[in-house]
């Protein structure tokens, strides 16, 4: 069955964008995902489409009504497969992950409710089964770019999207460890030379050494990493 994201968008001009090109847009021709981008305006009820209020308690900026989102959660779920995960995006969400990735791809789908304004009505989670992610400890202009990052990052686990299944496996996190360091010709650039194990034809070596490097690099760079090593 094809992968289907749903989004709810004030800016639907936003999709597919990147999501068009590259691996993502191929997959997406050949009719591995499909994507619906939906305008949240269009759950509006008065003549001006408006979506927001301000908020109960006063204070600076908009809020997303309920009421719209709600409709608009409503009508995804109806019409995405049956088992999507309903998702919003959020600086305050759990942190995505790998893990998490890997498990929304072997699923069927996502609804990506994305926010612009101050927030969203807390009754909407609370009301809906949707789960609340960040792509991380920053703050964007809305859910819509965070949202082309978790399709991407989900995309490409699907079935068929990239050629060499062996990269999946060896890149970074699916191990628990960053990614051992790449070279390719020339053999020296500027005086940088590419480590002489690598053209010494020893795979068990190279494999070693790979291993220790994508070591150094986890502990010096990702510490947290590093310790959660094998307790999961
Ligand atoms: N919306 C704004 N910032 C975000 C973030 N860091 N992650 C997910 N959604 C967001």
């Amino acid at each position: 069955m094809t992968w289907k994201a749903t989004v709810l968008t004030l800016f639907p001009d936003m999709f597919p964008g990147p999501l068009g090109l590259s691996l993502a847009g191929k997959a997406l021709v050949e009719g591995v995902w499909s994507l619906e981008a939906t305008d949240l305006r269009d759950f509006a009820k008065n003549k001006h489409r408006s979506v927001d209020d301000t908020p109960a308690g006063g204070g600076a900026g908009m809020v997303m009504r309920v009421d719209i989102a709600a409709a608009a959660i409503d009508a995804a779920k109806a019409a995405a497969p049956a088992g999507s995960t309903a998702i919003y995006l959020s600086p305050r969400g759990t942190p995505l992950t790998q893990e998490r990735v890997q498990a929304l791809a072997n699923g069927p789908g996502v609804i990506l409710l994305c926010g612009r304004f101050e927030g969203l009505d807390q009754r909407v989670l609370d009301a809906r089964d949707i789960e609340e992610v960040s792509i991380g400890d920053y703050v964007l202009s809305g859910g819509d770019l965070a949202a082309q990052v978790l399709i991407d990052a989900c995309v490409r686990l699907l079935p068929g999207v990239l050629g060499n299944d062996g990269t999946l496996t060896e890149e970074s996190f699916a191990s628990g460890l960053l990614e051992y360091p790449h070279y390719t010709r020339p053999r020296d650039f500027e005086g940088h030379t590419i480590p002489d194990v690598l053209i010494s034809g020893d795979h068990e070596k190279i494999a070693k050494w790979r291993r220790e490097q994508a070591e150094a690099f986890t502990k010096s760079r990702r510490p947290d990493l590093w310790a959660k090593r094998g307790k999961a």
